[in-house]
């Protein structure tokens, strides 16, 4: 708690960013990273592997662009920097321990920056490899959240527009994309019973995934004694090609 409240203080980002509440995620989102590492190890080495398939067959490796870059429990930060030319990280908030890490390689940038408010193409540039990293459905998190706490209505549909959004920028950047995301959550009890499920990527479908996994984001005693938190990642280290072949179903 108080390395937490610490972490928020220390935590460099734009004020913007820290009044609309990024840095608190941030730092609640790596504190639990921390906690769960060993449950998030299977997800963040599938998450991994499906990054660097993506750029296994690049014609053309000078630059990789992760978006949701954040404390880095997923990103294969020194395999991409020795593949690629370039690397830019780009979050909301990079973390100090993302902040080290990007450090010790001379080719690797770190942009700050709101992928709700700002286009993708127009901050980080063209890119050969351009990877949405375990960010799409944390996207209206934020948003959402500041409506309910104005107490304004929550405007209809807010959350599919917002990653409708993000996958219309994706479309429309001209290297290869890779998309890792999470698209459900279920929370079970210790016998094993659903209790409660949550869509979240708010009705937007995807296309049939390259690979699947399940990431025990809150083991027992995490968010609840009894409960445990399972969300369904989907991985498409070939986005594009993803959506051809629904076009051509
Ligand atoms: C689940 S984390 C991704 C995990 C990260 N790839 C890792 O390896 O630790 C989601 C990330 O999305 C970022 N994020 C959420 N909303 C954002 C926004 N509007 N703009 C930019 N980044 C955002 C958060 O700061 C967080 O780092």
């Amino acid at each position: 708690m108080l390395l937490d409240l610490a972490l928020y203080l220390v935590t460099p980002a734009p004020w913007r960013h820290r009044r609309l509440g990024y840095v608190r995620e941030s730092i609640l989102l790596t504190s639990r990273a921390r906690r769960c590492r060993r449950a998030w190890a299977p997800h963040c080495a599938a998450a991994r592997t499906a990054m660097l398939a993506a750029a296994a067959d690049l014609p053309r490796r000078e630059s990789v662009i992760v978006l949701g870059s954040g404390g880095l429990a997923d990103v294969p930060l020194a395999e991409l920097a020795a593949r690629f030319r370039s690397v830019v990280l780009a979050d909301a908030v990079h973390p100090l321990g993302a902040r080290l890490a990007a450090r010790r390689h001379g080719n690797v940038r770190l942009v700050t920056v709101d992928l709700v408010a700002e286009a993708v193409a127009a901050l980080c540039g063209p890119a050969d490899l351009t990877i949405s990293a375990n960010l799409l459905s944390q996207l209206p998190i934020v948003p959402l959240d500041r409506c309910e706490a104005r107490g304004s209505a929550v405007p209809e549909g807010l959350g599919g527009q917002i990653v409708s959004a993000h996958l219309a920028a994706l479309d429309a950047l001209p290297g290869r994309v890779c998309l890792i995301t999470d698209t459900d959550q279920r929370e079970e009890d210790r016998a094993g019973r659903i209790t409660d499920t949550l869509d979240l990527l708010h009705g937007v479908r995807l296309p049939a995934p390259f690979r699947a996994w399940e990431w025990e984001i809150a083991p027992f005693g995490e968010a609840a004694a009894n409960r445990r938190l399972i969300h369904r990642v989907r991985a498409y280290p070939d986005w594009a090609a993803a959506r051809r072949a629904v076009d051509r179903a």
